[in-house]
This record gives C-alpha cells, structure tokens and sequence, in this order.
C-alpha cells in the first residue's frame, strides 16, 4: 500500500528508443506510466497515437498506463486506446459535449476514468460526476508541453479538490501534472495530490533512480490519506 503514486510522463522520454527508456523507468522505481496525447487541436502540439501504447505493451511494459487525452474530440480514441492496453483515460470537461456519457463510454470500454481541469477550469464540473470518477487531474501548467512551470495557484485548487473528494469520502486519485520538482513536490503533497505526474523532473536527470529514490525521500513526512 503506498501513500503517494510517481507517475513518469514519457512526453520527456527519448522518442528514439521509447521502449526502452519507458521500461528503465518502470524499473527504477516509477508506479504509472502518464502517456501523453496532444492533437495539434486541443492544444497546440503533436505527440502519440494509440498504436504507440500497442507497442509499449508488445514491449512487455505491464505498468499501470494512466492516458492524459489533450484532444478534441475524445469519444473515438476512447475504445482504441482501451484496446491498446490503457487502463486509465483521462479527458477535459472542454473537450466533450457530454461529459457523463464519455465517463460511462470509458468505463464501458474497461478502463478507470479521470476529468482533467485546466488552470483556469471550474472544479464546479465535479458537481454532478464526481462519484463516477477513479481520478481527478488538476493541471499544474497549461497543457501542451513539458517542462514549464507550476502554477502556484494550483495548491489551492488542490486543497479545494481534497476537500470535495474527502466531505463525499470518496476514493479518487487526486493527480497534479506540470512543472512538478524534487523542489516543490513535498509542498504539492501537503496541499493534497496523491499522484504526481512527473516528466522533466526525472527524464531530465541521468539516473533515474537515484533521482526517484530523492522524490520518495522527499514525500517520506507529507503526511496524506495512503492509497489502497
Ligand atoms: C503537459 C503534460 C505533462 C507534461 C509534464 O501538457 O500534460 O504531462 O509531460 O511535464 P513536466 O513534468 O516536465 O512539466
Ligand atoms: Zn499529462
């Protein structure tokens, strides 16, 4: 039972030998894989397709894959990735027109379900939907890149989110993603996150495990809920 989940986003990875480098990850002590997808419409960039997370699966990653959906629109790529191996898909309330029935199309299709909340986006969508969901992702940077860095509002929308999950007492990951550091990961903890998306801050370091082992001894004292 671990406390807090590190999920490395291969959006940091070498695209060269993916496979690879995903696997020495997974071994250096990572919990989830964070698989990127971006658009070119949703936002302004371009990464990968559910044919990638096919390959990473034939590549023997057997790792908890948590898809982060930067597209729009989301419904058609839900069942593909399903069947590429995901077992979380986490969508913007932005990029649907029918939230609840893209939650039941990702259950449906046997995989976790998280809403992902901009910067600037109301957690007022949680009002009606919150106890469908397996993971709530609050975005730390606008989404669309790697490396940039955190947004000091996000600890207070954290907080606000770890209330709500906690007052419906509910179990749902509450997931941070963008600009998250050895530097700045205990005091994200300590506003509430369980599941830190982490890319530049361990990609960029040439020993993966060490670096993953200064997180962990980091989060050892943010005192939160253990996950189950
Ligand atoms: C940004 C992506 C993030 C990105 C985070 O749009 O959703 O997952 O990989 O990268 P870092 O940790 O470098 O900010
Ligand atoms: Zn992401």
């Amino acid at each position: 039972m671990k406390k807090f989940l590190l999920a490395p986003s291969i959006l940091s990875a070498d695209f060269a030998c993916l496979g690879k480098d995903t696997k020495k990850v997974i071994d250096s002590g990572g919990d989830w894989i964070h698989f990127d997808v971006m658009d070119n419409h949703y936002v302004p960039n371009l990464t990968m397709g559910p044919m990638i997370l096919k390959s990473l699966r034939n590549f023997r990653i057997t790792a908890f894959i948590d898809v982060h959906l930067m597209t729009k629109p989301v419904d058609n790529l839900i069942p593909q990735f399903a069947q590429a191996g995901a077992n979380l898909i986490t969508f913007h309330p932005e990029s649907t027109d029918h939230i609840d029935r893209t939650l039941n199309l990702i259950k449906e299709n046997g995989c976790k379900a998280g809403l992902a909340f901009n910067p600037a986006t109301s957690l007022n969508f949680l009002d009606y939907v919150i106890d469908k969901l397996d993971l709530i992702l609050l975005m730390s940077v606008n989404p669309g890149f790697g490396n940039q860095s955190f947004l000091p509002s996000t600890l207070n929308k954290l907080r606000e989110a770890r209330k709500r999950i906690d007052s419906n007492e509910l179990d749902i990951f509450l997931q941070v993603d963008g600009g998250v550091k050895l530097e700045n990961i205990s005091e994200i903890a300590f506003s509430g996150a369980n599941v830190f998306v982490i890319g530049s801050g361990i990609f960029d370091y040439p020993d993966y495990q060490r670096i993953i082992e200064k997180i962990r001894e980091e989060l050892k004292y943010s005192d939160f809920k253990f996950i189950h």
